[in-house]
């Protein structure tokens, strides 16, 4: 059944566990995310960027969340829009049946330049009061996704902020997080701690001075019945690394937000964990591995169903280990 951000979030705060919001482009990862929902009895996001409309065009990504939930009718589905760059966006995804929308007023409409803080309010504030008027609800975000180390929003295919972001702005301010939820209203808050979007978070396995989880106990503490957003969550395991360049990629070496640290975050109010570059991981790993090993074969069944397998593992492991196994 379709049901909205907010129902899924207040089940995980009252029974404190989180939810990944894996985002999907195509069948088989929407496949991949249900098929391990329904064997661990997992609530389900499917969340969809701009570039997946892009990519898979919006009737054929709202069709394969619609199938899912055909599919699997005993599964909460969230319909969530990832990351909306304007209201007028926002709206669209409304018309379009979407259960939730991130409006993210951390940056302009271009994606690119970080904001004002009032401009973030304002155009916040403007998508809850439509989106609530439809049942729908609404994640915003207040600061930048970006790297500690480097001071770069460190995203490579153009998500995120552009050119260099100041240690403040990568780090949600906790009076202001708990000004911006009472001026706008929002169902959940997507923070910067240090995280980013894509595979190249991290030089090194992330020591607290570069991943703050600190700092989302202390925004948790001030905004206790808010529901929290950890973007740029993928942990970027180190095992589909391998893979990867030992079938004939050539990924450079790199780390991500360590599994443990997001379950210290869901401790600390963390209700939503976004993640894309695993399952992409996986699945190109699955993939390049199959063609290798199999060099006769020219059946893309044959390669996608390994991909398949590949992305349900890791969806079964993040159900497992944010507490929403059994929780369906
Ligand atoms: O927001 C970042 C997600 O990983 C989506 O990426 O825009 O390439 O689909 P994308
Ligand atoms: P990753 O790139 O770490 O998977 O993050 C995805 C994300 O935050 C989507 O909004
Ligand atoms: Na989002
Ligand atoms: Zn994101």
């Amino acid at each position: 059944a379709l049901v909205s951000l907010r129902q899924l979030l207040d089940h995980a705060a009252e029974n404190g566990y989180g939810l990944p919001a894996f985002n999907v482009n195509n069948m088989e990862q929407v496949k991949a995310i249900m098929i391990a929902a329904d064997a661990v009895d997992s609530p389900v996001i499917l969340q969809g960027s701009a570039g997946a409309r892009k990519y898979a065009g919006e009737p054929f990504l709202r069709h394969l969340i619609l199938a899912a939930l055909e599919a699997y009718p005993h599964i909460p589905v969230c319909m969530h829009q990832d990351h909306g760059t304007s209201p007028a966006v926002c709206q669209r995804s409304i018309q379009s049946g979407f259960s939730s929308v991130m409006m993210d007023g951390s940056l302009m409409e271009d994606g690119k330049t970080p904001s004002t803080y009032d401009y973030n309010v304002e155009t916040t504030r403007k998508v809850v009061e439509t989106a609530h008027s439809c049942g729908v609800s609404v994640e915003g975000e207040l600061g930048c996704l970006g790297s500690l180390e480097t001071g770069e929003a460190g995203e490579e295919d153009g998500v995120g902020a552009e050119g260099k972001l100041t240690h403040d702005q990568m780090l949600t301010d906790p009076e202001e997080a708990a000004d911006f939820v009472k001026k706008t209203q929002v169902d959940a808050l997507a923070i910067a701690i240090g995280t980013s979007h894509g595979a190249y978070k991290f030089t090194r396995p992330p020591t607290g001075d570069i991943l703050a989880i600190e700092r989302v106990k202390e925004i948790h503490a001030r905004i206790p019945d808010t529901h929290l957003v950890m973007h740029g969550s993928s942990s970027v395991p180190q095992d589909w690394l391998k893979i990867i360049n030992d079938f004939g990629g050539d990924m450079g070496q790199t780390y991500g937000v360590p599994v443990e640290e997001i379950v210290e975050g869901i401790k600390s109010g963390v209700r939503k964990v976004n993640i894309d570059t695993d399952l992409r991981m996986a699945s190109t790993g699955s993939i390049r591995r199959h063609l290798a090993q199999n060099t006769s074969n020219f059946d893309p069944r044959k390669y996608f169903a390994e991909a398949t397998k590949g992305m349900t593992e890791i969806c079964k492991n993040r159900y497992e280990a944010f507490g929403s196994a059994g929780q369906a």
